[in-house]
């Protein structure tokens, strides 16, 4: 079993992912900044893991505490989660967006390689893709300039990562590209928390769902798609975190930098979501139609045949039980870890 450093570890997807690795008996070590989280949700990862790790509050680009991690703790291996993710800030704000994500992931791996520790997975997004390649998007399909600075960060930070791997076969770095992360694990006890009005549709559905929000805005209902709305490949947050567990494994054991998408293959309509919620749970999300939203795609979801053949991942867990699970948690957590 390896020790692994999780960057980021106290948010939604890191959380998860700790408490996959404590379960399959890794030690994990989190560095996290709790600037988007607290550290509530690696109390629960605790309790839920019957195991403890060990936490550090700090920031990836501060070296001393990444200096003394890595010389405190034999790491085998880095999960990098840490950094910023609100699209819509990300306009207003780049400068704190190109610190955090790009000029933080060159902190952490400078600090990796001082410390010899070349095993790196990277959370980047399905967003680094050409808004003009048709779905199902594969890795093989061009990358483009995205449409915010958000997405513009991810794929800087990947095309560093390939460069650094290119200029030094000792790393080993896994890019991957999520789809649309949703839902939660099955106790309920960890998952979404986002600070103020959530940009993203599943918190928002919940949020309506448990009354923190009034209706639900469906940005534009004259896509050319099956009803008329986005379509977007979700993806359950628990069989994201066992993506992880996997293209760790594979890193373990093979050199260079590549990508794999990590979604289920299938699209949904946000009708098709909002619908779906209420059938699973048997509750009422009040909506209306309104303009699109600026940089939003008709249609984006996954070819996700490279991470099943290559990573001997594979996704257990179907739309119903994303909705099912996401609103688990928020009526357990109606104003998440408070
Ligand atoms: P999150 O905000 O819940 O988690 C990110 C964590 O990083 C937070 O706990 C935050 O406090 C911490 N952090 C931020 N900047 C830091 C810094 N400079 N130093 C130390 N810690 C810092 O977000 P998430 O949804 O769990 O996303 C995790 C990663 O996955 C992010 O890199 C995000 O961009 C990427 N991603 C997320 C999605 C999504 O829809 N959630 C989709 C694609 C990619
Ligand atoms: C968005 C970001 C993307 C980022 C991802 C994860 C944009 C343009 N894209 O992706 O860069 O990687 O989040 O953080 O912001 N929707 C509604 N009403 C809402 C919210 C969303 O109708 O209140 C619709 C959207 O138009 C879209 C779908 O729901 O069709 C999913 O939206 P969202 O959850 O924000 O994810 P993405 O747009 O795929």
């Amino acid at each position: 079993m390896a020790k692994i450093l999780v960057t980021g570890g106290a948010g939604y997807i890191g959380s998860h992912t700790c408490l996959e690795l404590l379960n399959t008996g890794h030690d994990v070590v989190v560095l996290d900044n709790l600037s988007n989280s607290s550290v509530e949700s690696l109390n629960r990862v605790q309790q839920l893991a019957q195991k403890s790790l060990k936490f550090v509050e700090g920031d990836i680009r501060d070296s001393q505490i990444l200096d003394r991690i890595f010389q405190e703790n034999t790491i085998d291996a880095v999960i990098h989660f840490a950094g910023l993710k609100a699209v819509g800030e990300s306009q207003q704000i780049p400068l704190a967006y190109f610190d955090n994500n790009i000029a933080g992931s060159i902190s952490l791996v400078q600090a990796m390689e001082r410390a010899q520790v070349f095993k790196l997975v990277f959370s980047s997004s399905a967003t680094v893709y050409d808004e003009a390649n048709i779905s199902p998007l594969n890795e093989e399909m061009p990358t483009g300039m995205p449409s915010n600075n958000y997405g513009y960060t991810k794929l800087i930070v990947e095309q560093i990562l390939e460069k650094l791997a290119i200029a030094d076969t000792r790393w080993s770095i896994a890019l991957l590209r999520y789809f649309n992360p949703v839902g939660a694990h099955k106790s309920g006890q960890i998952g979404e928390d986002p600070r103020g009005i959530p940009n993203n549709l599943m918190p928002y559905v919940t949020q309506v769902a448990v009354g923190r929000r009034e209706k639900l805005s469906i940005f534009g209902n004259d896509y050319n798609t099956v009803d008329g709305t986005g379509v977007r490949d979700y993806i359950h947050v628990v069989d994201l975190a066992n993506a992880h567990l996997c293209a760790l494994n594979n890193r373990l054991t093979s050199q260079g930098c590549r990508a794999w998408n990590i979604g289920t293959g299938n699209g949904s309509s946000v009708l098709q979501v909002k619908n779906t919620f209420e059938q699973v749970n048997g509750i009422n999300i009040a909506f209306e139609f309104v303009s699109r939203r600026e940089g939003d795609v008709a249609t984006s979801f996954a070819d996700n045949k490279r991470a099943i053949e290559e990573l001997g991942w594979a996704p257990q867990y179907g739309l119903e039980d994303m909705l099912a699970d996401s609103w688990k948690w928020q009526k357990q957590n109606p104003h998440g870890y408070g």
